[in-house]
């Protein structure tokens, strides 16, 4: 008889099926704060470098944003060997960028699950919302000048030339290029105990353009050369 059959069977797939869920479950929980827990080892790029390299090519090439970021480039290139990490040399690949109600553009030096490079700018100048990062942001100003402030605060910062503006992870700040500003910027996933990875940053960098711009040209670009990017690196070994 069929009845009494199902009837005590179904406890037992019922158990079986919860019980299976949730050691699945457990374990990505388990993988997903090992992966947080190691992955300063899949840092390449350091900040004091960087920021040095960025007063560097402010003090080689006066005046003159592209030999800046061909400074940075080559440096980068020369640093760093090609089977540790994938820098993209070409800097005429250049996407707008329409985030927090400010619109530049960017040249994407570097792209990989944990870290990013980026030159990122406009001659005329934009304002808007930093965004609240889920990684540790490092925006090195090489032109123009960047002003910056937090809720609460009643003077502004002001960042010149030279200078890194340092923005934690989960901050949030209301900042303005003045009249034009080109800056490298770097972010890293950091922080113990939220997951810091570059790819929870994609929804900020894509929300204005799925929303607002509709350009999805700008978006396919920059979709493809990210994907890319942390595809090169992947391929390497470098998360
Ligand atoms: C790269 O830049 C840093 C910082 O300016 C400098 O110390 C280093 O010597 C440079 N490396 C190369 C290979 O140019
Ligand atoms: C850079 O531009 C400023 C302002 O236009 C000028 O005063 C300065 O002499 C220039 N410096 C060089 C090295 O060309």
């Amino acid at each position: 008889m069929p009845a009494p059959k199902r009837a005590s069977s179904e406890p037992q797939t019922f158990l079986t099926k919860w019980g299976l869920r949730t050691i699945i479950l457990l374990l990505l929980i388990w993988v997903g704060t090992w992966l947080d827990r190691i992955k300063e080892r899949w840092y390449v790029f350091d900040p004091s470098h960087l920021h040095q390299l960025a007063q560097a090519a402010i003090a080689s090439s006066p005046n003159d944003t592209a030999g800046m970021i061909q400074h940075i480039v080559s440096n980068l290139t020369r640093t760093y060997p090609s089977n540790q990490v994938k820098i993209n040399v070409d800097s005429s690949e250049w996407v707008f960028n329409n985030a927090g109600g400010a619109m530049g553009a960017l040249y994407i030096v570097h792209a990989s699950i944990t870290e990013y490079l980026f030159i990122f700018g406009t001659p005329l100048g934009t304002e808007g919302h930093s965004g609240i990062l889920s990684a540790d942001d490092y925006f090195h100003i090489l032109v123009g000048e960047q002003w910056a402030f937090s809720a609460g605060q009643l003077e502004m910062e002001r960042y010149t030339p030279g200078m890194v503006h340092y923005l934690p992870r989960a901050t949030a700040k209301q900042y303005k290029m003045h009249e034009g500003c080109f800056a490298l910027e770097y972010a890293r996933g950091e922080n113990e105990r939220y997951a810091g990875w570059i790819p929870l940053m994609v929804p900020f960098g894509l929300a204005d353009g799925l929303t607002s711009t509709l350009d999805f040209i700008t978006l396919y670009n920059t979709g493809r050369i990210t994907l890319r990017e942390m595809g090169r690196n992947l391929f390497i070994g470098k998360i």
